[in-house]
């Protein structure tokens, strides 16, 4: 089914009466979870930093052999809202403007014999690419002489070809199927080990990976146990730190990282790390002390948000300790669902994602993209990358129920429709890179 489309500025009525409501047909993918699947976390995940929902959780999903997804199943009864963009984003930043998407054999692989209107989307609207998995841990290193670099290459290639540069996403992360099992209770030396597993990665890709989240969420303050703020990973106990130190694999890994390649932008990364005061002190005792080392060049927001949490001061005051610092801030994986079960309490129903709602949505995304452009000057921006293209792939749907048990077919948190339609969203971020006032118009 074709939806018509007429130009955004002129046409928030006329949308409104043109919806349609889209054809479920040949939805048989599921929503996204990856090769294989672990949720790492709740995200920016309650309503205030003391009530943490299940923060750590650890379901997997099968594999999936689909080479690629094709339309949704989730259009609300209203059927996708589209706008027809007169503007290609990423041309109206003088930053990374960067998606993350699926490849290999992941479902919505931008690689898949039916991707190429996927592949034009990206290359329309976005200048960076993140692999949402297939750059982790135990992709590229599965056994400690084995690194598998095939499936992240055709990605970089493809990124390089069109004009677009590559995030790598991520060197050392915690969960137990992204970590290769040879690092579990290693016994020899874990210092050199380490320091090769980011040296050859690295090395490898060169300069067409211009950055790293050399380490990704190190902090973990919602266990009771451990109570000194850090995630008791397999890292972590190679070297417990002492009182008050920070643990010491994640100056070895970026220092590891700067040695090989001091031209890339290197990066800590976690979620939760703004509105919650622990959380972004946490990541900032890591900023400082590798600071002090003169081995990080910038700290990564995740922002797996909400329509309402956290408030824009949040943002704004999190992005704003890092400038004081002279670091950059890049927007790592920001999506904005327009549902938050972990509010406390039953997790609240899917809403309809009516036109309300998507304007609503329009105004949040151009309010969190004028923030990051107020608070971070134009030399300190690292990035502004969405963790997912369309709706449907995004992860937030496995997340959600793997956290809290309640299904949501859907959750909108980003820029384009299943159909690859493009969103009022879309227009809310293009308004606050062009400078202009975050309206509902
Ligand atoms: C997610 C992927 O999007 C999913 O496909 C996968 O099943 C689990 O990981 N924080 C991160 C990302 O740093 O690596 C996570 O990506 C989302 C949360």
């Amino acid at each position: 089914m074709t939806i018509p489309k007429i130009p955004y500025r002129f046409s928030t009525l006329a949308t409104a009466l043109l919806t349609v409501a889209l054809t479920a047909c040949g939805s048989d993918s599921d929503n996204g979870g990856g090769a294989s699947s672990q949720s790492s976390q709740s995200s920016e995940n309650a309503s205030s930093s003391s009530t943490s929902a299940s923060s750590q959780t650890s379901a997997s999903s099968e594999a999936s052999t689909s080479s690629e997804a094709s339309s949704s199943s989730s259009a609300s009864s209203e059927g996708p809202i589209s706008i027809e963009p007169d503007f290609q984003l990423s041309l109206l930043a003088d930053f990374p403007v960067g998606v993350a998407v699926s490849a290999a054999s992941e479902p919505y692989t931008i690689f898949g014999n039916n991707a190429q209107p996927r592949r034009d989307v990206i290359v329309e609207h976005f200048s960076q690419l993140t692999a949402g998995n297939i750059m982790k841990m135990s992709y590229l290193h599965p056994e400690e002489d084995r690194y598998t670099f095939d499936d992240a290459d055709e990605l970089v290639n493809f990124a390089q070809t069109n004009g677009m540069s590559v995030h790598g996403h991520a060197l050392v992360w915690h969960p137990d199927y992204q970590v290769p099992n040879f690092m579990n209770g290693y016994e020899g030396d874990w210092e050199a080990m380490l320091t090769d597993h980011v040296t050859t990665i690295v090395n490898h890709f060169g300069d067409t990976v211009v950055s790293w989240d050399v380490v990704n969420e190190a902090v973990d303050t919602y266990s009771s146990n451990p109570s000194d703020g850090w995630r008791h990973s397999v890292f972590y106990n190679y070297e417990p730190p002492a009182e008050g130190e920070v643990p010491p694999y994640i100056e070895v890994a970026f220092q590891a990282a700067h040695d090989a390649k001091p031209e890339l932008d290197l990066y800590y990364n976690d979620y939760d790390n703004t509105a919650n005061a622990d959380r972004l002190a946490k990541t900032l005792e890591i900023a400082d002390h590798l600071d002090d080392k003169g081995i990080i060049d910038g700290v990564g927001f995740q922002m797996h948000v909400y329509m309402g949490y956290p408030s824009l001061d949040a943002f704004r005051n999190a992005f704003q300790e890092v400038v004081d610092r002279g670091l950059k801030v890049k927007v790592t994986e920001l999506d904005v669902a327009v549902v938050n079960p972990y509010g406390g309490g039953e997790p609240p129903p899917q809403p309809d994602y009516d036109m309300e709602l998507a304007t609503a949505q329009k105004v949040r995304f151009c309010e969190i993209a004028e923030v990051y452009l107020e608070t971070v000057p134009a030399e300190l921006r690292g990035g502004f990358t969405v963790w997912g293209l369309t709706d449907d792939e995004s992860w937030l749907m496995n997340q959600f129920e793997n956290a809290t048990g309640a299904e949501y077919d859907d959750v909108w948190p980003l820029l384009f429709n299943a159909d690859l339609s493009a969103k009022p969203a879309l227009q809310g971020v293009a308004d606050a890179f062009n400078g202009e006032p975050c309206s509902a118009e």
